[in-house]
C-alpha cells in the first residue's frame, strides 16, 4: 500500500481485513513519500512494515528511485498495489511491471474530474466551481496517465450548496471506505 498523508483509506483497507469482509488478502507493506504520514505511524503500531521512500531520498533520481522500489516490492513479494492517497506518480516502471495490478481511489468521478493537479482539496474544490450536484469516488487501475484506466468501481454522493471542500471530501471519504475494499476484492479474486 502506498500513502502520502492522513491513511484513512489504510485502515478501512485494515480493518476490511482483520473483520474478514475482505478475503485472500494479506497487508504486508506500508510506502509512504512523507515520513510524517500518519498511515506509517498507523503501519509501524501494528507491525506491518513501513518504509519512508521518496524520489527526494534519491537526489531525485528517478532511475534509482524506481529500481529501489522494485527491488523492495520484489523482496516482499508483493503481488497488488494499492494506491490510497498517495500524491506521488508511480514511475512508469512499477507500473509497466505491475500492469493490472495496481489500484488508485480517487476522490471525484473519474473521467470527468481527474488528470494533473486533481488532488487533495483541490478536486473537490473544483467539483464546487462547476456547479455540479453530484460527486463521488472511483476506484480504478493504474495504466500509467494520471487518473486514467479502467473504473473498477464508482459510487455517487450529492453535493450540497454551502458545502466546503473539507465537507464534501468527508462525505466522499465516507465512499472510499466502502468502495476501495469491495474492489481490492474484485480484483484478488480475479487474479
Ligand atoms: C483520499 O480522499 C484519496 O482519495 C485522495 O487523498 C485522500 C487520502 O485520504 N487521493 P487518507 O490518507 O486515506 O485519509
Amino acid at each position: 500500500m502506498f500513502a502520502s498523508g492522513y491513511g484513512s483509506n489504510l485502515e478501512a483497507i485494515y480493518t476490511a481485513i482483520s473483520s474478514h469482509t475482505l478475503r485472500g488478502v494479506e497487508l504486508v507493506l506500508v510506502i509512504s513519500n512523507n515520513s510524517n504520514s500518519r498511515a506509517l505511524a498507523f503501519a509501524k503500531e501494528r507491525h506491518i512494515t513501513a518504509k519512508h521512500i521518496s524520489l527526494l531520498k534519491f537526489g531525485n533520481d528517478e532511475e534509482i528511485f524506481q529500481k529501489e522500489l522494485l527491488k523492495i516490492l520484489a523482496d516482499m513479494r508483493i503481488d497488488l498495489i494499492v494506491l490510497a492517497g498517495y500524491m506521488k506518480k508511480m514511475p512508469n516502471g512499477v507500473v509497466e511491471k505491475y500492469l493490472g495490478k495496481i489500484i488508485n481511489v480517487h476522490p471525484a468521478l473519474l473521467p470527468e474530474f481527474g488528470g494533473s493537479g486533481m488532488y487533495g482539496l483541490n478536486v473537490h474544490q473544483t467539483v464546487l466551481r462547476s456547479g455540479k450536484r453530484i460527486s463521488g469516488a472511483t476506484v480504478h487501475i493504474v495504466e500509467g496517465e494520471y487518473d486514467s484506466g479502467k473504473i473498477i468501481l464508482q459510487e455517487i454522493c450529492p453535493v450540497f450548496e454551502n458545502d466546503t471542500p473539507e465537507i464534501l471530501s468527508d462525505r466522499v471519504k465516507e465512499i472510499e471506505h466502502r468502495i476501495l475494499p469491495k474492489a481490492i476484492q474484485i480484483v484478488v479474486d480475479r487474479i
